[in-house]
């Protein structure tokens, strides 16, 4: 067993505060983090369906095992991962089964999944009886770095990615890196892009830890995985403390999200282009762009798609050969995104690796030109 680290997110006026505890098999010492949340409440797990009861030994079983000597009562549900099931209907199948259940105000939500899984149990847990304490333990790596922590929840709608939702933060973060051995290649590469994404933003040593253990950390070797996620919880906790509703600093998280986004939507949410891959793509084309603006050099937006290559992800859209999309119609899309102020898109851009840059002042028709270079038709 890792030894196991703890991260407390304190938001600067002491609005919330919670600690997010990573180590290998915890999920084995549950009860001791969690203890004082649930003892003697009626528990609600919200499961991605991938994990399944009925086979001993794995993460859900030993979950189940342990919360049900200290909670008076456990119901599981079990929903599909996966965008586009985080929809209206997997909310409203949500909202009668807890309901039904004679949920309580002191009830507890625990999430058990990935970021869909974290997300929509997070904003059932925010509307239900105007909100119910939660705890996440996600179990996707890009859920451990990023979805978990700091407190936005939601669901897709038609019109675009995230846009019904709350900021409503959980009461605690269990992270428990071994969960991360059965998880599919490409999720695990998906999940590398938000890890990216911290180093470029705010970390040239984190970038340079990224470039130069990649072989190990691709291979999930400690200490190197766990380094990885802590290091991630840590940029983000500092953000989100300083800035939980967005209104500065915490855009740049943004990094890669608007073309992500766009691309996401635009594609029905299709499993053609799960969401780290969006963003890998996406930062990319923030550097390319502020290349193309002039603010970054050449030479680091090579250094930024050398890397997002070597955690195998794509750096261009037109390298996702399954799908087509029309330049007009990711214009009009980037128009749904939830940073347009005063219908003026914003963009996390970049002076260099580790130099983040919020724009909002690009002329449209220099971002007519630049999607005209980036999508074929
Ligand atoms: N709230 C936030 O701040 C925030 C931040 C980043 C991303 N997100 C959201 O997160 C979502 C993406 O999350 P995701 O990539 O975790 O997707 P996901 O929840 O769909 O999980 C991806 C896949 O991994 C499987 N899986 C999960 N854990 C597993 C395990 N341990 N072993 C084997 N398979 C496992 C799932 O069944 C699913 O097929 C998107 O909706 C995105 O918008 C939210």
């Amino acid at each position: 067993m890792s030894k196991t680290k703890k991260i407390m997110i304190k938001e600067i006026n002491g609005k919330f505060q919670y600690p997010i505890i990573i180590g290998g098999k915890i999920i084995l010492q549950i009860n001791s983090f969690i203890e004082s949340h649930i003892k003697n409440k009626k528990v609600f797990v919200i499961y991605d369906n991938y994990f399944d009861l009925k086979k001993n030994n794995n993460f859900l079983y030993f979950l189940n095992q342990s919360i049900s000597i200290i909670a008076n009562e456990v119901k599981l549900i079990s929903i599909k991962s996966r965008d586009k099931n985080k929809n209206l209907k997997t909310l409203s199948f949500l909202i009668n089964k807890i309901l039904k259940y004679n949920v309580e105000r002191n009830s507890v939500i625990i999430t058990f999944g990935g970021g869909v899984i974290g997300d929509i149990g997070g904003f059932v847990s925010s509307i239900l009886l105007r909100g119910l304490n939660y705890i996440q333990i996600p179990t996707t790596l890009l859920a451990q770095v990023d979805s978990s922590v700091g407190g936005k929840t939601g669901i897709n709608t038609p019109q675009g990615k995230n846009l019904v939702g709350t900021f409503y933060q959980p009461k605690c973060v269990i992270i428990d890196t071994k969960i991360l051995k059965t998880l599919p290649k490409r999720e695990l590469y998906a999940g590398f892009a938000e890890v990216i994404k911290y180093s470029l933003i705010m970390d040239k040593n984190f970038y340079n830890y990224l470039v130069i253990n990649y072989n190990k950390i691709l291979n999930l070797k400690e200490p190197y995985i766990d380094y990885i996620i802590h290091k991630s919880c840590q940029i983000k906790s500092k953000i989100v403390s300083e800035d939980e509703k967005e209104d500065g600093i915490r855009a740049i998280l943004n990094l890669g999200h608007t073309f992500a986004h766009a691309f996401e939507s635009e594609l029905g949410y299709k499993s053609d282009l799960i969401h780290g891959e969006a963003v890998a793509i996406g930062i990319c084309m923030a550097y390319r762009l502020s290349r193309k603006l002039g603010i970054c050099k050449n030479s680091e937006v090579e250094k930024v798609e050398n890397l997002i290559l070597k955690y195998k992800l794509p750096t261009k859209i037109n390298q996702i050969k399954t799908i087509s999309l029309k330049r007009k119609n990711i214009f009009k899309k980037l128009f749904s995104d939830k940073k347009v102020k005063e219908g003026k898109l914003t963009f996390i851009l970049s002076s260099g690796i580790g130099k983040a840059i919020i724009k909002n002042d690009i002329n449209e028709n220099t971002i007519l030109s630049f999607l005209e270079e980036e999508i074929n038709e």
